[in-house]
């Protein structure tokens, strides 16, 4: 089949890292009888340097002509690049949340799996490690504080500033539904992760699911308080399946979770919506300080396309195969530096390459 690709390259190590997981899938494509027809969209820094400003209407209606929109990274550093000196809704963020509500992607998907291959590279205690984790945070991501009213004003003589915590009732809903449909084809168990002793936000949120719950007998649903949840990340994280959490918390927790599975560079990413459109993105940022090394982990972007091929294009098995790739590549002590093992002597066994070496690695187990 063919299948229409967007490719929003974006700043920093987005290029090599996308490079890579295109390299991927037109392997992908040989071996399976598949043809990726690729269409480049700017956003980010480079859609301001190029057009003035993060994300254009074309880039918007290009990104909707496509089945699925594949992305690196966008964002420098914003201690130095011009990009930070503009207003906050003409920097290179504003493209990502502008395009994420653009296409009504509500519903992020960020699986955080400990390979075994990798328990060395975890920070976690050993005793922790071994018993592994295969968690998803499944994170709401077009409301909440990234989307309510805010602004800065003066009061009363003093600098102040406001955001605001908006859910309504249909908003939560909508993502519970896609957290406890995941459960089923998991190991049925979702942890929803809330502030509910504090907000009413969360009062609601968890209302809503567990209405939701009943429509979903054989799923077992528990609550969670999000600083009791970022603990537990790190003091068991087997214990949890699907955990389901508003926009701002899900950021925070996907950012621990990636971090336990060793690296932040092996955590994929899916942004979907109401139909199998999807866009799909590493967790990790576009670490500016290594781009153009050929030193960046392309791991989590060459997981993405795999969702890419599970959740928008149904390619169970194209998928399987990408992830089974990923896995040998593991297992033949294949690494780049970031998920080098901590140990010296673990260390010397294995083979470091950069973010190339490591895209081919991937390529040729395919
Ligand atoms: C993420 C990122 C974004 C977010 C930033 C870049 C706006 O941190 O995808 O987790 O906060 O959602
Ligand atoms: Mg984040």
């Amino acid at each position: 089949m063919n299948f229409k690709v967007g490719v929003i390259a974006g700043d920093g190590i987005g290029p090599e890292i996308t490079a890579q997981a295109w390299k991927v899938l037109s392997v992908v494509g040989k071996k399976f009888g598949h043809s990726f027809e690729r269409t480049d969209i700017l956003m980010g820094g480079c859609s301001i340097d190029a057009c003035g400003v993060p994300l254009t209407d074309e880039a918007v209606v290009s990104a909707k002509a496509q089945d699925a929109v594949l992305m690196g990274s966008i964002g420098g550093d914003a201690a130095t690049s011009p990009w930070y000196q503009l207003p906050p809704e003409k920097r290179p963020e504003a493209g990502l949340l502008g395009i994420r509500k653009a296409l009504g992607l509500f519903a992020n998907l960020r699986p955080a799996y400990l390979y075994p291959e990798l328990k060395e590279a975890c920070p976690l205690r050993s005793d922790t490690a071994s018993q592994g984790f295969d968690l998803l945070i499944m994170r709401e991501l077009t409301g909440g504080l990234y989307f309510g009213a805010r602004k800065t004003e003066e009061v009363d003589g003093l600098r102040t500033a406001t955001d605001t915590l908006v859910y309504n009732e249909e908003e939560i809903r909508r993502i519970a539904k896609r957290a406890f449909d995941i459960a089923m084809k998991r190991r049925k168990k979702v942890c929803s992760v809330d502030k509910a002793n504090v907000l009413d936000s969360s009062r609601l949120w968890r209302a809503v699911t567990a209405e939701v719950a009943k429509d979903y007998p054989e799923v077992e649903l528990s609550n969670m308080l999000v600083d009791n949840a970022a603990m537990q990340l790190v003091k068991d994280p087997g214990q949890f399946d699907v955990v389901l959490t508003e926009n701002m918390f899900g950021d925070i927790l996907s950012d621990e979770a990636s971090m336990i599975t060793g690296s932040i560079g092996m955590l994929p990413s899916a942004s979907l919506n109401e139909s199998r459109f999807g866009l799909y993105e590493p967790s990790g940022g576009s670490a500016p300080d290594i781009a153009g090394k050929d030193i960046a982990n392309p791991l989590a972007t060459i997981l993405s396309a795999a969702m890419m091929l599970r959740y928008s294009f149904d390619l169970d098995q194209e998928a399987d195969a990408i992830e089974a790739a990923v896995k040998q590549v593991l297992a033949d002590g294949i690494r780049t530096g970031d998920i080098m093992p901590l140990d010296e002597a673990q260390k010397q066994k294995m083979t470091k390459v950069g973010c190339t070496g490591m895209g081919d690695a991937v390529a040729e187990r395919i």
